[in-house]
């Protein structure tokens, strides 16, 4: 996996990605990232990126030509048409699938917006996908990108030590995630569920699978109704929702 992030803030996105687990994937090299400025294809002399908007109104615009620029110099460089992720609040909202499709691209392009946007014009020339990661408005899209690159990259193969981390988790088959214990066995008078213990894979199985339905019930009722759930699963549900009923 390759990223190329379109930014005013290059070094926000380094810096910020070069640590902890992502950091370590560009040390093995199981993804790449570079952040392009896009102030460096400005052909203003003043090196200005933006404008104010046609038909008034606050703020400032990016402006198309440095944005089309920087895009059309990648596109040369790696020699495709790449998906092209514009963060914006007006996008879908990111969810677990959306990363599983983006994880099997080569390259994925990012192009972060600042001030008011970005000139509609640039925006309807270059760009393949509408991406939001919340219904609440950021100053900018480098904190969207980084939060795609980061869920998308622990689905890229050798990302993870543990391969088999990133299939057993929240949003697993739409269940959310049973809760883990580690040492010591007993802290502050709370004791690990002894079912856990006990050594018998197969209760531990069903234990987890218990804890996830009841957390989802709990938690993200929502998710229930697109989760893949056993004849068993549902008649647990079942007596769950009879007994928290009455
Ligand atoms: N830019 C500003 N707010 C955003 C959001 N919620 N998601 C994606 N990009 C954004």
């Amino acid at each position: 996996m390759r990223y190329h992030v379109l930014t005013l803030f290059p070094d926000m996105i380094m810096q910020a990605l070069g640590t902890s687990i992502i950091g370590k994937a560009l040390e093995k090299e199981s993804i790449s990232l570079e952040a392009i400025d896009i102030r460096e294809y400005t052909k203003n002399k003043h090196k200005k990126v933006d404008d104010t908007p046609y038909g008034g109104g606050a703020g400032m615009v990016m402006q198309a030509q440095p944005v089309y620029d920087a895009y059309k110099a990648l596109e040369e460089k790696i020699g495709h048409r790449p998906r092209v992720i514009y963060l914006t609040p007006q996008g879908s909202v990111f969810h677990q699938k959306m990363a599983q499709e983006f994880a099997a691209e080569e390259d994925l392009v990012f192009l972060c917006g600042h001030y008011e946007g970005i000139d509609e014009r640039v925006l309807e020339e270059i760009v393949t996908d509408y991406v939001s990661i919340g219904d609440y408005v950021l100053t900018g899209g480098e904190l969207p990108a980084m939060v795609l690159i980061d869920a998308i990259s622990r689905l890229v193969p050798g990302v993870l030590n543990n391969e088999e981390s990133a299939q057993f988790e929240s949003f697993h088959d739409n269940l959310l995630e049973y809760p883990q214990y580690s040492r010591p066995e007993e802290w502050m008078g709370k004791k690990v569920p002894s079912v856990l213990l006990s050594g018998h894979h197969a209760n531990i199985d069903a234990w987890r699978r218990e804890q996830s339905l009841i957390r989802t019930y709990e938690r993200r009722p929502d998710l229930l109704e697109k989760a893949a759930l056993t004849p068993k699963d549902q008649k647990f549900l079942d007596n769950l929702r009879n007994s928290t009923c009455k």
